[in-house]
């Protein structure tokens, strides 16, 4: 029923003959020809992200986990002021992506740079610090689970003022709550909640979602 929904309500509120239609299609067919786990963010909620970021009015985003770029295509193509840099830890994703960004016509605005996460974001740290680059106003943390607070810890220290840190997957089908799993993605996701929701530079929730990918949830945070 979630799926029924999501397809429903999709198809009648982003119709075919959108513009980017061809490029997700597209991105979403050479992913999966190419072998990519199917785990991209759903086109609901990478098109709900895409709406925040404009109503926010954000011109740079930090996605964490490229995948094959469906998010960042998203990210890009319904806001045309909008610049993504994407980190993607397998250099063979990270192809896949760049030919999907490219067959977008996206690559003057999406950065796709291969990396362990949590090395280029420290190394894009200093850059913002040293005014090499700006200040990023969307996160979109989706890559190694285990590393989802040390991610957020370093996304809070380059926001902008009233940035937006949103982290995918924090739910797992209600997971998080079992005390007793101790799944070291789960452990990752209680990580970001619990610091998060005591740390002075932001404030927090937890938006439990349902549709085509399942019961899973975000963790939303913005940037004091
Ligand atoms: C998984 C990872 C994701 O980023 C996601 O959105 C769904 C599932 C996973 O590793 O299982
Ligand atoms: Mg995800």
């Amino acid at each position: 029923l979630w799926t029924a929904v999501d397809e429903y309500a999709f198809s009648h509120s982003h119709p075919t003959s959108r513009p980017n239609t061809k490029a997700l299609q597209h991105a979403a067919e050479a992913s999966k020809e190419a072998g990519l786990p199917n785990i991209a963010a759903s086109s609901s909620q990478a098109k709900f992200l895409a709406i925040t970021i404009r109503a926010l009015g954000v011109t740079h985003a930090l996605e964490i986990g490229t995948l094959g770029a469906s998010t960042a295509i998203w990210l890009a193509s319904e806001n045309p002021q909008l610049h993504v840099t994407s980190i993607e830890y397998d250099p063979g994703n990270a192809e896949v992506a760049r030919k999907n960004v490219e067959f977008a016509g996206l690559s003057d605005r999406v950065e796709i740079i291969v990396g362990a996460g949590i090395d280029v974001i420290r190394e894009l740290k200093q850059e913002v610090l040293d005014g090499k680059r700006p200040r990023f106003g969307f996160f979109f943390i989706d890559a190694d689970k285990e590393n989802n607070w040390n991610y957020f810890d370093v996304a809070a220290d380059i926001a902008t003022k009233r940035g937006l840190i949103v982290v995918d997957n924090v739910v797992r089908q209600g997971r998080v709550a079992d005390a007793s799993n101790t799944d070291a993605r789960i452990i990752g996701s209680r990580q970001v909640i619990e610091n998060a929701g005591k740390d002075a530079r932001v404030d927090s929730v937890v938006l439990q979602t349902v549709g085509d990918k399942g019961h899973d949830g975000w963790l939303w945070a913005v940037v004091n």
